[in-house]
């Protein structure tokens, strides 16, 4: 694949670290840190045997991951987000820390080692996957960049489909969710113009069964947004 300029358009870093996150950062996030070589070896790259991978794109501040790797141990669930306080809040969940901060800066006892980072933008690690590398990929509650002229900046568009394409497996799942009329109805345009994935949940306005809301979503419902989910999978290459 054929990466042309990569450029990043949200928030790298945010308000000061508490000394307790900069150590999670300095001394958990290593252990736990996705590389371009894992990538390219991934059901191998997760500190416990894993049956499947899961991508989480956009995580956040980690709450929806975090839930999703403790129901799931024996799935490998890889997230990636270059807001670095995101990550720290990750760790945080992680080491079983986000309220009561501990000593220790390893995994919380018990936590399967299910989980890895790139704390960076994941497009850059895209070229590094194998195809069909995961079996479920979320982008929830992506940055809307609601300006026409922003619009290239979206993450569901015309130069990402392609590859979410290609790292799922035949029988995966692409899961989007978003609170905003304007890009539920981007999501639609973009993934009819691109033709390869079908929608499988028939009312968008319906959660998926087990569904975890995530922090954004949890603040649009407060806020009287109402969320969209998408769940996409493959058409057979015969229909596609
Ligand atoms: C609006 S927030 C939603 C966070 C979280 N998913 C939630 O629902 O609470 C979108 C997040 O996507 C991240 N993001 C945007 N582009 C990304 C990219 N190319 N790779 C990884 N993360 C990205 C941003 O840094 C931001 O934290």
């Amino acid at each position: 694949m054929v990466v042309p300029s990569i450029r990043f358009f949200g928030r790298r870093k945010g308000k000061g670290l508490t000394p307790s996150r900069q150590k999670l950062l300095d001394n958990l996030l290593p252990q736990v840190l996705m590389t371009k070589e894992k990538a390219s070896v991934l059901p191998k790259a997760f500190g416990v045997p894993v049956n499947q991978v899961w991508l989480e794109i956009g995580f956040g501040g980690g709450e929806h991951l975090a839930e999703l790797a403790l129901k799931n141990p024996h799935v490998g669930i890889l997230g990636a987000e270059p807001f670095i306080n995101g990550v720290a809040s990750l760790l945080a969940h992680l080491n079983g820390s986000h309220r009561y901060p501990r000593a220790e800066l390893g995994l919380e006892e018990n936590r399967t080692d299910n989980v890895r980072i790139w704390p960076d933008d994941i497009r850059l690690l895209f070229p590094s996957f194998p195809d069909k590398s995961f079996k479920r990929i979320f982008v929830l509650y992506p940055d809307p960049w609601p300006k026409a002229r922003h619009a290239e900046r979206r993450f569901i568009n015309m130069t990402n489909l392609p590859e979410l394409y290609r790292l799922l497996s035949d029988d995966g799942e692409l899961i989007v969710a978003t609170d905003l009329t304007g890009y539920a109805d981007w999501v639609k345009e973009q993934t009819q113009i691109f033709d390869k994935f079908h929608q499988v949940n028939k009312d968008q306005h319906v959660a998926p069964k087990d569904w975890v809301p995530t922090r954004y979503e949890q603040k649009g419902i407060k806020a009287g947004r109402h969320p969209n989910y998408f769940i996409f999978c493959k058409k057979s290459e015969k229909s596609a």
